[in-house]
């Protein structure tokens, strides 16, 4: 049967407002989110019997029922009443625990790529519901490329105003537990005021100015959960003069250009002084 193949992207959150605790347990989010030209390759091929299975370029990762695809494919097939099955494979370049979104990314691919292949007829609004329920990240790689994303992150805003930035993105071989970060979040004492995102969004012509206004709450407590981290990018802003931000919970680190070569420049800079492999990526067109 003939295979199908889409790019799935990576993300990172350029602001991150934790507002509260809610209830079930999550915490109550406002994120401005970019999706980024850093992607894995999702590749589905429809089989006759039924049957679902999972393959990976990456050893490390897990190919069995916790990986976020393979969940994302038996949920669409319950929910489309599907008997078809699928061959999926993941050809990764998204390094995983880095708040890259990797695994929500290609649980988004899998449904948008099986919705069409298996004639499943679903709107974007469905697949969202599914990919919610998956991981609180999935909905907004159904969106974008630059979104506020709200509530536990299914609460989607596309925003309209184009950002044409370079990013250089820092990814240490750290690893971030989510709920850890979450938790530490939880045990700071004070939680300092943020700017309104209207500034953040006035903003956004600019890149390498804008930098200086954004921020993500969940860092000091990835700082604190992991204070290599925390050396690492206090030595990565001093290296270059300028800020880094953390994504989501962490690892990946990131700064905003507005050029490619001065992005290339960064990075050299900045690889040679970490000794941290250092990417050179851009944010997706709208
Ligand atoms: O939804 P997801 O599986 O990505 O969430 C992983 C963990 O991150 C949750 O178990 C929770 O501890 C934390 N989380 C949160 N609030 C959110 C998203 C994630 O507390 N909005």
């Amino acid at each position: 049967m003939t295979a199908h193949t889409a790019r799935s992207p990576a993300k990172i959150n350029l602001t991150l407002r934790v507002c509260g605790t809610r209830p079930d347990g999550f915490h109550e989010l406002e994120s401005l989110v970019a999706l980024l030209s850093l992607h894995d390759l999702v590749r589905v091929t429809p089989r006759n019997d039924g049957v679902i299975t999972l393959a990976c370029d990456d050893p490390t990762i897990p190919t069995d029922e916790s990986n976020l695809a393979l969940r994302a494919a038996r949920a669409l097939a319950d929910a489309a009443g599907v008997e078809t099955g699928v061959d999926i494979a993941l050809a990764k370049r998204i390094p995983a625990g880095a708040g890259l979104g990797g695994g929500s990314s290609n649980a988004a691919t899998t449904l948008t790529l099986l919705n069409d292949v298996w004639r499943c007829g679903l709107d974007r609004a469905a697949l969202a519901e599914i990919g919610a329920d998956l991981g609180s990240d999935v909905p907004l790689f159904l969106h974008g490329p630059v979104c506020v994303m709200r509530g536990r992150g299914e609460q989607l805003e596309p925003v309209e105003r184009p950002l044409d930035a370079w990013v250089v993105l820092i990814l240490p071989e750290l690893h971030c537990s989510t709920p850890a970060v979450y938790r530490a979040w939880d045990a700071l004492p004070e939680h300092p005021p943020r700017p309104k995102l209207d500034r953040i969004l006035a903003g956004l012509d600019t890149p390498r100015e804008v930098m200086y206004a954004l921020f993500n709450d969940l860092e000091r407590a990835a700082f604190a959960v992991n204070p290599e981290l925390a050396e690492l990018a206090a030595r990565a802003s001093e290296a270059i003069g300028r800020p880094i931000r953390l994504t989501g919970s962490g690892a990946a680190l990131f700064t905003l250009c507005d050029t490619a070569p001065s992005a290339a420049g960064l990075a050299l800079e900045l690889g040679q002084t970490l000794q941290t492999r250092c990417d050179v990526v851009s944010v997706l067109p709208a």
